[in-house]
């Protein structure tokens, strides 16, 4: 049986590749022209050694001195020598340069202009071969701003296996997407679409589980929700939204269908205007509790603006707890920055 393999190079940029059975992933990765680093191939150098964030494996035959009994046991692997016994993911310690590769670049067209309030946006596009851009639910790609050389960076709104893809965006005076969209964008546009992106994707879900969304940085956890719909859930999944104002509230609907369709996950949201409407008003980090954290054992999703990560940071940190994994991303209004992983 084949299994898809997803290759995180340290600059961002994922490849995917398919590992046939009994082969090993840097077979694959070879056989699809993607240079990971290799020396000895044999398990014996350590040249190779990644880091495996998602999935299971047969880690083949080597020495200590390649891999250590405790680097195995925190993930660390040798793709000259694992065979996939599920799909991956793997951190690959090299550049997509070096590797001899680079981020993939579709054309697709634009086919729905969504305005879901007064401040966000909502757009999907589509692709000839739908199956040529693949992603982790939680990545983002850059999109070209039609009629202009600039690009910005949005994450997936929708799931790595929907037909279409889907994106929201906040609109804001001046940004040039935001222009684009509200101004001149037609249905049938060309959008160029490059990626994807971002080391920001959702781990297997082994403890209880914390999704914090600051405004639009609600979509890449709207695509992990939709992958947890195709999931059997043992753990608890927590999303606590918050926003400025009233008006930035959206998709509500949409977290009401993964509350009804996934069994273990629950959310919140909160507004900070202290006129809102909301039942619950203040920021986010107002609204986790005990249970939430779970003495620690928690892996925490967090994206939004800069002050928002900055923030939870600072909280968490007050408040001496020590989540077992917390991933984020940052973005700004212009454009999408990777915050990279760890508190
Ligand atoms: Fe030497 Fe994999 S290349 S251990």
């Amino acid at each position: 049986m084949n299994h898809q393999v997803a290759l995180s190079f340290e600059d961002g940029v994922t490849r995917f590749i398919k590992c046939g059975p009994r082969e090993t992933v840097a077979d694959a990765s070879y056989r699809a022209r993607i240079n990971i680093p290799l020396d000895c191939r044999d398990g014996a150098c350590g040249t190779c050694k990644s880091l495996c964030e998602s999935g299971s494996y047969d880690g083949g035959d080597y020495i200590e001195d390649a891999l250590t009994d405790e680097e195995a046991s925190h993930g660390y692997c040798l793709p000259c020598q694992m065979t996939p016994t599920s799909d991956l993911v793997l951190q690959i310690p090299t550049t997509s340069a070096m590797a001899k590769t680079q981020a993939g670049t579709f054309v697709t067209t634009l086919t729905e202009i969504r305005r879901i309030s007064e401040t966000t946006y909502g757009f999907t596009v589509e692709l000839e071969d739908r199956g040529s851009l693949e992603f982790l639910s939680g990545q983002y790609v850059n999109i070209g701003v039609p009629g202009t050389d600039e690009s910005r960076s949005y994450s997936f709104s929708s799931g790595p296996s929907a037909l279409a893809v889907s994106f929201l965006i906040r609109i804001t005076d001046r940004g040039l997407m935001s222009s684009y969209l509200r101004d001149t964008a037609q249905v049938g546009d060309t959008v160029e679409v490059t990626g994807p992106r971002g080391s920001f994707f959702l781990r297997d879900l082994t403890r209880p589980t914390l999704m914090l969304a600051g405004g639009t940085g609600l979509a890449p956890l709207l695509s992990m929700l939709e992958k947890m719909t195709t999931l059997e859930l043992e753990h608890p999944v927590h999303l606590i939204y918050g926003v400025s104002t009233d008006v930035d509230l959206v998709e509500l609907d949409r977290l009401q269908f993964y509350a009804d369709r996934i069994p273990k996950f629950t959310f919140d949201f909160c507004v900070a205007d202290p006129a809102s409407m909301a039942p619950n008003r203040g920021y986010v980090t107002s609204f986790i509790d005990d249970q939430h954290i779970n003495d620690g054992d928690v892996d925490i999703y967090l994206c939004g603006p800069p002050n928002m990560v900055e923030a939870v940071r600072s909280w968490l940190h007050n408040e001496g707890v020590e989540p077992a994994n917390f991933y984020s991303e940052k973005f700004a209004l212009a454009a999408l920055v990777p915050a990279g992983v760890g508190v």
